[in-house]
């Protein structure tokens, strides 16, 4: 019998420069279509959703280390050598070191709400952050949605669904499996919004 590759020490990247787009092909060690996951948690979708779509790469953002540390470590056990997973703030990540022109989707499941007027300021999604969703994302690629908070998916929508860069599509409806641990935890107690945009333009 032929003994196992080992496993990878971490699936966490830790950037040579932080000025400048990632080297995907050197991270992941081959060039395929590349997810996201902003805001991962303890990743109970990007765990399924990688381990469903082996030739697609996955990178997972993340600010809280205890969080991601859990993800590392499961996907490690799982054997999920498609992961990879960065500790960074999401804006500036899309916004500096994600290429141009390189995701096939992004995820952003019960990304923070800031429900409170004055907080709203804090919400990951502005114009800001929608150009550089723009920038990234392939021609007919797209960004998915979900939250629990209605005025944030309401938000989105006035924000996105004017801006003649996008087309709104059917939304994500994930896989039993692959609903986030905060979905599990509102499922039936709130409703969860949904929307889905894909980036529109010339395609090749
Ligand atoms: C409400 S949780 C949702 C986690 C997961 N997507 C889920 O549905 O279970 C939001 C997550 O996004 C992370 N987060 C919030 N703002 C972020 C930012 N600007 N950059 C990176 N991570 C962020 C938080 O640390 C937290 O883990």
């Amino acid at each position: 019998m032929k003994d196992p590759v080992p496993l990878p020490t971490s699936l966490r990247i830790l950037p040579d420069d932080w000025l400048n787009p990632l080297p995907l092909d050197r991270i992941f060690g081959r060039r395929a279509p590349l997810e996201v996951d902003i805001g991962c948690g303890k990743g109970r979708f990007l765990l399924a959703h990688a381990a469903a779509h082996p030739e697609t790469n996955f990178l997972g953002i993340e600010r809280m280390l205890r969080r991601l540390r859990k993800v590392d470590r499961r996907a490690r056990r799982r054997r999920l050598d498609n992961i990879r997973l960065l500790r960074a703030e999401a804006y500036y990540t899309v916004s500096y070191l994600i290429p141009a022109e390189s995701v096939t989707a992004y995820y952003a499941f019960f990304p923070d709400p800031w429900p409170k007027k004055r907080h709203q300021r804090h919400r990951l999604f502005d114009a800001r952050f929608i150009d550089a969703l723009h920038r990234t994302l392939r021609t007919g690629c797209a960004f998915h949605f979900a939250t629990d908070h209605i005025p944030y998916l309401e938000a989105v929508r006035e924000l996105v669904g004017n801006d003649p860069r996008f087309e709104e599509i059917t939304p994500y409806l994930p896989a039993d499996d692959e609903k986030t641990n905060f979905e599990l935890l509102f499922e039936g107690k709130k409703t969860i919004g949904r929307c889905s945009f894909h980036k529109v333009g010339r395609t090749g």
